[in-house]
């Protein structure tokens, strides 16, 4: 039952001691939530692997997370992601080959200094693109600072795999929308016209997350009308016109921190993924929580994994034979890291 599974994780993580350490993304199912040591939004969560000293680390959450937990953490650590099949298909929506090849149209058309800024929902690979050439990674809540940054060195951005964060970070720092320009990712050449790449600060790559694609400008207007007064808040990887009709926008760590420090009686719809926002209901019983679409907002790669699948880890681990740790390639860490220590150290 899950009872018993819940009850032999905490007894095998008791024996390992400060061997084991568990993270836990705000969009894992409660069951999962529950037993984590820390639980955060992707920036938060690749924190505590950068400091952790735990040998064995078992990240509930998609691929690109646990593979920057690896290449944040030391060569004698192991990060096992507790469902191997779980990705992000936003992350796969930019390869690495893709890329270059933009990479070059850009460069042959005299499009000018430009460095790459990768949104951390993205492959080891396409990070390592970013590091070597010069450019810096960032989560959704550190979007504009990193572009800020990098729009400081005198250079445009390019800005991917996510479209909608892109673009939202453009307009925080008071960029109109002409400065920014859409790379068709679906073109293997001719991806931005001519005369958009002479003229734009900011490329965007068009990938985006199917989850937050489901929130519609129109969800806002409908709980207005049904609950006056209700503040409605959603991820910054919903479109424009949603994050338009929204009162507040941020990260899931700022979406939680929201709705848990504001008053009894507050009203919130939230746009993000339904078991984050099925959690806020849960703990903050004195406040009306809701989703902000009447759709399933679910996350299919975060649900995954339950406890049976960190069980099976902590057992693996406790029996001396492991599973096979999530390892990203030394040449491909090596430059992957730049780029995120450039996002932890200006952001
Ligand atoms: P956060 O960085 O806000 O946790 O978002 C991660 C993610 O995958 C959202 O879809
Ligand atoms: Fe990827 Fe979207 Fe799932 Fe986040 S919610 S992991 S961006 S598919």
């Amino acid at each position: 039952s899950q009872d018993e599974t819940a009850a032999r994780i905490r007894e095998l993580k008791a024996s390992l001691g400060s061997d084991v350490l568990l993270l836990a993304h705000h969009y894992q199912r409660d069951a999962v939530v529950a037993l984590a040591d820390v639980v955060g939004d992707s920036l938060r969560l690749a924190r505590a692997a950068a400091e952790a000293t735990a040998r064995h680390i078992v990240f509930c959450g998609v691929r690109f997370m646990a593979e920057t937990a690896d290449i944040l953490t030391d060569p004698g650590q192991a990060v096992y992601l507790a469902e191997a099949s779980a990705g992000c298909s936003m992350a796969d929506m930019a390869s690495v080959d893709a890329l270059e090849a933009a990479w070059d149209e850009l460069a042959a058309a005299g499009a000018g200094k430009v460095l790459p800024l990768a949104y951390v929902n993205s492959t080891a690979a396409l990070k390592a693109f970013v590091g070597r050439h010069g450019g810096l990674t960032c989560t959704s809540s550190n979007a504009a600072q990193a572009l800020s940054w990098l729009l400081s060195q005198g250079a445009k951005a390019f800005f991917f795999p996510d479209e909608h964060l892109g673009r939202v970070a453009a307009r925080e720092l008071g960029l109109p929308l002409t400065e920014t320009a859409v790379w068709d990712r679906g073109k293997a050449r001719g991806g931005l016209d001519a005369r958009a790449m002479a003229e734009a600060r900011v490329y965007l790559w068009n990938g985006f997350c199917v989850v937050h694609q489901m929130f519609e400008p129109q969800d806002a207007a409908a709980w207005r009308e049904k609950e006056p007064g209700i503040r409605v808040i959603v991820h910054p990887e919903c479109r424009l016109d949603v994050i338009g009709e929204a009162d507040a926008y941020g990260s899931t760590e700022t979406l939680s921190r929201m709705v848990d420090a504001a008053p009894a009686g507050s009203k919130w719809a939230v746009g993000t993924e339904i078991n984050l926002v099925a959690r806020l209901a849960e703990r903050n019983p004195d406040k009306l929580v809701v989703s902000l679409s009447p759709c399933q907002a679910i996350c299919a790669n975060m649900y995954r994994t339950r406890p049976k699948s960190v069980l099976r880890v902590l057992e693996a681990v406790a029996a001396g034979t492991p599973p096979p740790p999530v390892r990203v390639d030394p040449a491909v860490a090596g430059q992957a890291r730049l780029a995120l220590e450039r996002m932890l150290a200006c952001a």
